[in-house]
């Protein structure tokens, strides 16, 4: 939609316009995607900086929606935010955008701190000073992770709302603050906030810098398959659009002030996944059993690697009546047939060749 013709109010028509950052990224562009085609009368602003992880190829799908419209704007720049909210007056926030590869973390953590944390409190600041105490009606959705809770040693022990913040790397170190301070304005300014932190994510559009659309690139194009350590982490696996209709329902049903944990109750320790996976690419590539795995390497483990995350997702399923769609067989077999028919997308984002298209294309945006 044409940005002048609803300068500072919700357009004509449309019930709510809402404003989601980070839309360009793995689990922003399926969010947004859902919220667009789902509801039709809501106007949806994807608010994105387009880093390396951002990439509007994800949106090409739903990017001449007539209720959707993109905003090039960095989240770290309180006056590109401000004027950001100045245009398009939203109703609610979605906040999405982040640092989000603990890799990265472990290498550069400012960057972390800055995004994650100095970021949402930029978001939060221009919340509240556009909506001005009339909060009535309008949300303030932080996305966060499972990782603000450390790692699980005990066996049969599993994530709850009520379990203790214990952040263990950079990355998750700086989740848990953006998620005190979410708090601590929904606490002292009575911003209406609500949060969600979900297990890991896997699916298409994911970068692949994280483990399994690394593992299927690699595989794709015959390069080693770095475990970390022994391959002993567990980690408890989420199809993307599960946990993007778990967000519609939290933004659209759960109680202002609270969290809300996703998980679908699917770990694998590290190593049989990567088997597990070799075997679906053996199929899908028509090699000999066995191939793919003999690429196979364990590799250093990741500095302060969290042993397990497993969410208990009791209370979503309870109140809000969500439970995942899609069993990991669909999941991980629609993610492998996605990646091995976008492989021009893959060589793109690992090329970088798509930066240097939209940065030229969005640099007056
Ligand atoms: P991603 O890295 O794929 O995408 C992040 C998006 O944020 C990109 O489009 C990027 O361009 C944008 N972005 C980054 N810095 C920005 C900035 N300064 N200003 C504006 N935009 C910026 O991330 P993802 O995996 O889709 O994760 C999205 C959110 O969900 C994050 O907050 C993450 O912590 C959380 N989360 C992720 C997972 C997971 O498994 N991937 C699980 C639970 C929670
Ligand atoms: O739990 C939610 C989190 O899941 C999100 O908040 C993060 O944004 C997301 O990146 C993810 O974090 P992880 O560190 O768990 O994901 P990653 O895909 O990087 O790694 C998954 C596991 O696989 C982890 O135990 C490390 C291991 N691994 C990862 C890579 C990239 C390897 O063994 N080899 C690899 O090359």
């Amino acid at each position: 939609m044409q940005a002048d013709t609803w300068q500072g109010q919700v357009p004509f028509g449309m019930s709510k316009s809402i404003l989601v950052t980070g839309g360009a990224g793995f689990i922003g562009s399926h969010l947004v995607r859902r919220l667009v085609s789902q509801h039709p009368t809501w106007h949806i602003i994807n608010l994105d900086a387009l880093t390396y992880a951002g990439n509007l190829e994800n949106c090409a799908d739903f990017a001449q929606a007539p209720n959707y419209t993109f905003a090039k704007a960095d989240i770290t720049d309180a006056a590109a935010l401000e004027a950001v909210f100045a245009q398009y007056n939203p109703t609610d926030i979605i906040h999405l955008a982040a640092e989000s590869h603990v890799d990265r973390s472990i290498e550069a953590p400012m960057d972390f701190v800055l995004t994650n944390v100095v970021g949402t409190v930029n978001l939060l600041n221009a919340a509240r000073k556009y909506w001005a105490g009339a909060f009535e009606g309008k949300r303030f959705y932080h996305v966060s992770t499972d990782e603000v809770f450390g790692s699980l040693h005990q066996p049969g022990t599993f994530f709850t709302e009520t379990t203790a913040y214990d952040p263990q790397s950079p990355y998750s170190a700086s989740k848990a603050s953006s998620d005190h301070f979410v708090r601590a304005y929904g606490n002292t300014y009575k911003l209406p906030v609500i949060l969600s932190n979900c297990s890991n994510n896997y699916g298409p559009n994911q970068f692949p810098e994280k483990l399994i659309p690394l593992m299927i690139n690699n595989i794709r194009t015959g390069k080693p398959l770095p475990v970390y350590g022994e391959g002993i982490n567990v980690r408890d696996w989420l199809y993307v659009e599960d946990h993007a209709i778990a967000i519609e329902r939290i933004f659209l049903d759960g109680n202002l002030g609270e969290t809300y944990l996703i998980g679908g109750l699917n770990e694998w320790k590290n190593i049989d996944l990567v088997h597990h996976l070799c075997q679906l690419m053996d199929r899908k590539l028509n090699l000999t059993e066995g191939q793919s795995a003999k690429l196979i390497t364990f590799v250093k483990d990741r500095a302060g690697h969290d042993l397990r995350y497993a969410i208990d997702p009791a209370k979503l399923q309870r109140e809000l009546g969500w439970q995942p769609t899609v069993t990991f067989e669909q999941g991980l077999e629609k993610t492998v047939d996605w990646y091995l028919a976008n492989g021009p997308w893959l060589e793109s984002v690992t090329s970088g060749a798509y930066r240097a298209y939209y940065d030229k294309q969005y640099q007056t945006a």
